[in-house]
């Protein structure tokens, strides 16, 4: 692709001719064999991207969990599978879809608030490597369940290092206000709470201040604050094996500049160096940072609609597809597959045809389209298409995975069949 202009923060995205390709696979072709609304992954922006981790992690001791709720798909997790990383999952339905693309249990954590008994003890059959436990409750019901087992379960706590992610308010975490972790001041009484109990293994520490951060700082102040409780619990007499640092680091949307995983893991390693834990097993749990800019998402323009104070594009792609703008106002840049020297450029809301004013994609948006073209939803490879829904029964969108001048439909196209078949009228 080294003739062809890439765009801005994406690498494997380029314009060639009149269309746009994905790595060496034309986007007009896609949308004409497979449809749209349709995703369409980069394989080589995934394993890029994973390799700016591996260099920050080179010569450590160190698993990279993918927090596979970012993109779930089975054709997805089997890049990070083959690559060799480990999973971070939060229920047992991630656990049955993890195992199927062929993780290995060993190299599984399961986090969340809420684990029910039935996904502990499937996690336990499976022999996943830890649970990251988020209250004392759920300490004495996994010790409950292991022991009715009789097994051990290795656990994690998390802790809430109370630090700002200087994020959207919905996806911090790591504050005082927020459902996630126990207490820092806490810390030290869970933890002898939980080396006390015969049915847990302490292993480990946990955090996870929150998604899309973009800044170094909250990452070096949490790592202090988990360190200080490292030496206070090993001091208490309870060894901890790893520290799981969680997930969170940010990408470009809309001129963002989160610093590279490599340059991010070399401030962190020199931080842990200079305290004397430069040694110890390190897990992270990034989602977004390994596919958010793999991924967009074609869109046909269905119509043009001009409004006394908006004109309105609206496209075949909604709020079901890609509930981000809905949910927490995200920007997603939005560009024509073709490009159209001939048209002047409106000034448009990209919305969708879901019966919601929050059904929009895109607003203010200067476009040179017309019914029938297409449009590349850029940035959707996270939280996209493992948020959509079946909302005003529209049938979830297909994907395909491309390696190369390669393409693969890891998911084909839904049908109103899918939907019904849970279902009965009486
Ligand atoms: N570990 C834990 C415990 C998490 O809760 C999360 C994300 C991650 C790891 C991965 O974080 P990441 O590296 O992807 O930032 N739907 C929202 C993001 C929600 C994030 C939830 N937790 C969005 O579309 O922005």
């Amino acid at each position: 692709m080294s003739d062809t202009p890439t765009l801005p923060g994406h690498p494997h995205v380029a314009r060639s001719g009149t269309t746009l390709q994905v790595e060496g696979v034309a986007l007009d072709a896609l949308a004409r064999e497979h449809g749209t609304p349709l995703f369409v992954y980069s394989k080589q922006w995934m394993l890029d991207a994973l390799a700016a981790y591996q260099r920050g992690f080179a010569g450590r001791d160190a698993l990279i969990c993918y927090a596979m709720k970012a993109n779930s798909s089975l054709g997805v997790l089997r890049v990070f599978a083959e690559a060799g990383c480990g999973f971070d999952i939060v229920s047992g339905g991630e656990l049955a879809r993890v195992l199927a693309a062929g993780a290995e249990p060993g190299k599984v954590i399961f986090s969340g608030v809420g684990k029910t008994r039935a996904e502990m003890r499937q996690a336990l059959a499976a022999g996943i490597g830890c649970f990251n436990v988020e209250s004392e409750a759920e300490l004495d019901v996994l010790n409950d369940v292991a022991l009715a087992q009789g097994r051990r379960a290795p656990v994690s706590v998390r802790i809430n290092p109370n630090v700002d992610p200087k994020t959207h308010p919905y996806i911090s975490t790591g504050l005082k206000g927020n459902k996630f972790g126990v207490a820092h001041d806490r810390a030290v009484a869970v933890y002898r709470h939980a080396a006390a109990l015969a049915g847990l293994q302490v292993v480990g520490i946990d955090c996870h201040i929150g998604s899309q951060i973009t800044e170094s700082s909250p990452y070096l102040d949490a790592l202090d604050r988990i360190l200080d409780l490292v030496q206070a619990i090993e001091a208490a007499g309870v060894p901890l094996h790893h520290i799981d640092f969680g997930g969170g680091l940010g990408i470009d949307y809309d001129g963002d500049t989160p610093p590279a995983a490599d340059v991010l893991w070399k401030q962190l390693f020199a931080r842990l160096d200079a305290r004397g834990f430069g040694d110890r097993r390190i897990l992270i749990e990034p989602g977004r940072s390994l596919v958010g800019n793999a991924g967009l998402c074609v869109t046909e323009v269905l119509y043009t609609k001009p409004g006394e104070e908006k004109n309105f594009c609206i496209v075949d792609a909604a709020m079901n597809d890609l509930p981000r703008p809905a949910m927490y106002q995200a920007f997603h840049r939005i560009v024509p597959v073709a490009e159209r020297a001939s048209l002047p450029a409106t000034r448009y809301d990209v919305v969708g045809p879901v019966c919601e004013s929050g059904d929009w994609l895109g607003r203010d948006r200067d476009l040179a389209v017309e019914a029938g073209d297409l449009l590349a939803v850029l940035s959707a490879g996270a939280y996209c298409m493992s948020m959509a829904s079946n909302y005003n029964t529209r049938a979830r969108a297909a994907e395909v995975l491309v390696s190369g001048a390669n393409a693969t439909l890891i998911r084909r196209r839904e049908t109103v069949e899918d939907q019904l078949r849970t279902e009965q009228a009486l």
